[in-house]
């Protein structure tokens, strides 16, 4: 569908990043370690040994990186704030130097008519509250609490929007046997439960600590989904496809849509939790249930994965097109997962995260062609503007990422940027991508 016919109002294209992946200075200016830091300094831990000591070094260009965003025309940008570079033993003694970083950093992207939509935590625990046991101690949701007062006092006169947890699920991953994600140890259920509850309880403590410093602040959590998307629109296929989203599954705590957003919008846990982890799961008592729901403003949502199925509930045998990390590629997964996602918690959509990741280099021309990326991102955001036009409240689109950065414990090799980064000159060049997501947002406000 063409673009223009969309409502105006209050839809924001953006970019997002996360601290880790893009900032390197990793032990500059006061800095603390985060697991992360530790994590792939550990042989074998990480592929090629890649590291974030440097990475994109937005920590000293990140002015180049927001003049980059405004040429682009976006009018939000996502990043994390690193618990770490602000308190660098996770509580007591704040970093003056990190805090100006981010100050600056705010500055300069509302000077450029820029949104900042802060993510208190994208994974990069501080080390040492690692050392004190983590998600797992019960004074983690208070260690987040005192973070976010801090980062609502400090930033809150600038930053309306806040996204407490990047993927709690990924946290978990994590803690999960083979998980590559930091800290990468094997916990048993029990504990990834009780890491479970503590992770979402720190999200209630940071909801009530936004509120306290910060007024009008708009806020949620982050989670990502894989969305089932029915391969017709009889209603008993669309309700296979609900039915499967919105699933608790036994023994499977990284890709439930309901494990970790029921609590936040329906006030509990799905009933499946308790029946599934009975004497596993911690206590939850009525007052846990009413901090982690405390009233938010948005559904946000990261949705990179879509796949089919049919009316028997089966993903038909077909050879799905897939990235270069082996994740179905499914546009369709825009339209459904923000439906089925309103229909159950009534709040707004963000999709703050989607992309594609690329082996993308620079050509002889100097120059880097992405046609995948270009038809990805074109493909996926018209099946979101279809479900905006029939009704479903979508407000945003953050496409990851602004720049090729580290991909985790995967190194620098899968490529999600608009913009190339020479990991060895850190020179940045925009991919064809990056001028086709501007002439989208173009299109979009053409009167
Ligand atoms: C999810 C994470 O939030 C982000 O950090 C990661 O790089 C992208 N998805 C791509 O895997």
């Amino acid at each position: 569908m063409n673009t223009n016919q969309l409502p105006k109002e209050e839809f924001v294209f953006g970019v997002a990043s996360a601290a880790f992946q893009i900032e390197g200075a990793a032990r500059e200016d006061g800095k603390g370690e985060s697991i992360w830091d530790v994590m792939t300094h550990e042989p074998g831990k990480t592929k090629r040994g890649n590291t974030g000591d440097i990475t994109c070094d937005h920590y000293h260009r990140y002015r180049e990186d927001v003049r980059l965003m405004a040429q682009l025309g976006v009018t939000g940008y996502r990043f994390s704030v690193s618990w770490s570079r602000v308190l660098p033993n996770g509580t007591g003694e704040v970093n003056r130097a990190g805090i100006d970083f981010y100050s600056n950093l705010i500055d300069e992207l509302l000077q450029n008519g820029i949104q900042p939509y802060l993510t208190l935590y994208h994974w990069d625990l501080p080390q040492k509250l690692f050392e004190k046991g983590g998600w797992l101690n019960p004074d983690a949701p208070e260690w987040f609490y005192e973070y976010a007062r801090l980062i609502g006092q400090r930033f809150g006169d600038r930053v309306r929007y806040f996204i407490t947890l990047n993927e709690p699920n990924n946290v978990i991953e994590g803690m999960t046997q083979g998980g590559g994600n930091a800290p990468a140890l094997a916990y048993t259920v029990k504990d990834r439960l009780t890491a479970i509850h503590n992770l979402l309880k720190a999200h209630g403590r940071a909801v009530q600590a936004l509120r306290e410093t910060v007024p009008g602040a708009l806020i949620g959590m982050a989670p990502c989904s894989a969305v089932p998307c029915p391969i017709d629109t009889d209603l008993e296929t669309v309700e296979q496809a609900r039915k499967r989203y919105f699933a608790t599954a036994p023994n499977d705590l990284l890709g439930s849509v309901t494990l970790y957003s029921d609590p936040i919008f329906l006030g509990d846990y799905p009933k499946e939790y308790y029946e599934y982890y009975r004497g596993l799961h911690p206590e939850i008592t009525p007052e846990d249930r009413k901090l982690i729901s405390t009233p938010v403003d948005f559904c946000y949502q990261n949705i990179y994965v879509g796949f089919p199925l049919d009316r028997d509930g089966k993903v038909p045998d077909i050879a799905l097109p897939e990235n270069m990390l082996s994740w179905p590629i499914w546009p369709e997964a825009l339209y459904w997962g923000p439906k089925f996602l309103y229909e159950r918690y009534q709040k707004p959509i963000i999709i703050t995260e989607n992309g594609l990741p690329n082996a993308d280099n620079l050509c002889k021309d100097a120059k880097a062609h992405d046609p995948e990326r270009i038809d990805f991102v074109r493909r996926y955001t018209q099946q979101l503007f279809l479900a905006r036009a029939e009704g479903v409240d979508i407000r945003g689109y953050f496409y990851w990422s602004i720049l090729d950065n580290l991909e985790w414990e995967l190194g620098f090799g899968p490529r999600f940027g608009l913009i190339h980064v020479d990991f060895h000159t850190l020179k940045r060049t925009p991919k064809d991508s990056y001028y086709d997501y501007q002439k989208l947002i173009q299109e979009y406000r053409k009167p």
